[in-house]
């Protein structure tokens, strides 16, 4: 998988980038990501990719010249018509549909993607109209750019590109790929301070462990994230289960 990012701040990318699962991907050629400078996409002399919006108002507007030709640059190292026209441009912007684990599956299965870090003031409508084919946005509140939300994009995408997190740690039995929170882990030793870990776990009991996951895990996701619940096959059991902890 290959990730083009474009940006007005190319450094932010550098530390995340070179640690942990990105780095692991790139050394093992399964995703290669390309950090691009929007400013070297310019050709004046100042380098301008902002200036004031038509018909006033606070703040500066992302020019459309420099983001058409950053992606433009990039569609021209593609040979095959078929894969251009099946790029998502992915604009980051606090507009665009709100980010899901259903979205980072989605964009997983493309070869190739481009991220655009927009910026809270704006970018000229023309770039969303005519190259970007898909906003998001991570949440409800509000950040100075699109740049922690392009990478909080790549780490959910990458990390489901097969073969990045190896075999030990698989994706499927991740809190949002189940639909369910995930249940309590506990670690050695068996006894810390005086709390003992459950005794089902050290059973040994497979059986037994499994039915404990799976009932902790909907208990969390009932307390906590109730609206959830909706999108999930419970059983019978595990319905009564939820309803016996609405009563308290
Ligand atoms: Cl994608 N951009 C900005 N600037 N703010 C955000 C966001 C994106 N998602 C949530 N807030």
């Amino acid at each position: 998988m290959r990730i083009d990012i474009l940006t007005l701040f190319p450094q932010m990318f550098q530390s995340p980038l070179s640690s942990g699962i990105f780095k692991r991907a790139s050394d093992r050629k399964l995703v290669e990501i390309i950090v691009r400078n929007i400013r070297d996409y310019t050709h004046d002399k100042h380098h301008t990719v902002d200036d004031y919006p038509y018909g006033g108002g606070a703040g500066m507007i992302l020019k459309p010249e420099p983001i058409f030709e950053a992606v433009e640059a990039i569609k021209s190292e593609i040979r095959l018509e078929e894969e251009i026209s099946a790029l998502p441009v992915v604009l980051l912007t606090p507009q665009g549909r709100l980010f899901s684990q259903q979205i980072a599956l989605e964009l997983s299965g493309y070869n190739h993607l481009i991220l655009i870090c927009g910026h809270y003031e704006g970018v000229d409508e023309r770039v969303r109209e005519h190259m970007v084919t898909d906003e998001i946005s991570i949440g409800d509140y509000v950040l100075s750019g699109g740049e922690l939300a392009a990478m909080v994009v790549v780490d959910a995408v990458v990390r489901l590109v097969p073969g990045v997190l190896g075999s030990s740690a698989s994706p499927i039995d991740d809190s949002h790929t189940t639909g369910l929170l995930e249940y309590p882990q506990y670690t050695r030793p068996s006894v810390y301070r005086g709390w003992a870990v459950p005794e089902v776990l050290l059973s040994g009991n497979h059986a037994q462990i499994a039915k404990w996951h799976r009932e902790q895990a909907v208990i969390r996701t009932a307390v906590r994230r109730p609206e959830l619940l909706d999108r999930v096959n419970l059983s019978s059991e595990e319905r009564q289960l939820v309803e016996g902890l609405q009563k308290h």
